[in-house]
């Protein structure tokens, strides 16, 4: 296996990560039916999102912290769902790449995980 280099392997980690998610029905139910995600959309998004973070392209355009909270305040996330989400995405990266940048992955999932269950889940 090998570490994550390309935008390809991203695209590939993140339908992946996807496909995952459509079968926890909690999960599937915040994209699907609250969120009303299209996906057409979504998913280069997170394909620039990942760019951004992992090989520092500057392409990512958006606001995560706020698309949270607004689907927070349409329907209260919870602190499990947020641990799905991240065992999803662990699972996934560990089936597809090992390396410094497979690592990095992660560990920027947790983070951001955190900050935005800091204004969701937590929030006063
Ligand atoms: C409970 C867990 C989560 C749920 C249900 C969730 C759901 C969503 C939804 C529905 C959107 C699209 C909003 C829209 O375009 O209207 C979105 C966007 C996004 N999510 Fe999550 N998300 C979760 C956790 C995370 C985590 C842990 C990360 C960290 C990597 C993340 C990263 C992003 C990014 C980067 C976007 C695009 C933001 C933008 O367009 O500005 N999400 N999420």
């Amino acid at each position: 296996m090998n570490d994550i280099t390309t935008r390809e392997d991203i695209k590939l980690m993140v339908n992946t990560f996807y496909e995952y998610v459509q079968q926890d029905k909690e999960l599937n139910h915040l994209f699907n039916e609250v969120a009303k995600l299209n996906w057409e959309t979504h998913l280069p998004k997170m394909y620039d999102f990942w760019e951004t973070i992992l090989f520092h392209k500057p392409v990512f355009k958006g606001n995560p912290m706020k698309v949270h909270m607004d689907l927070d305040n349409k329907t209260k996330l919870k602190k499990e769902n947020f641990d799905t989400w991240l065992v999803i995405f662990k699972k996934t990266i560990d089936e597809l790449f090992v390396g410094e940048l497979a690592d990095l992955a992660k560990q920027r999932a947790e983070s951001v995980a955190m900050s935005i269950q800091l204004n969701t889940v937590y929030k006063k």
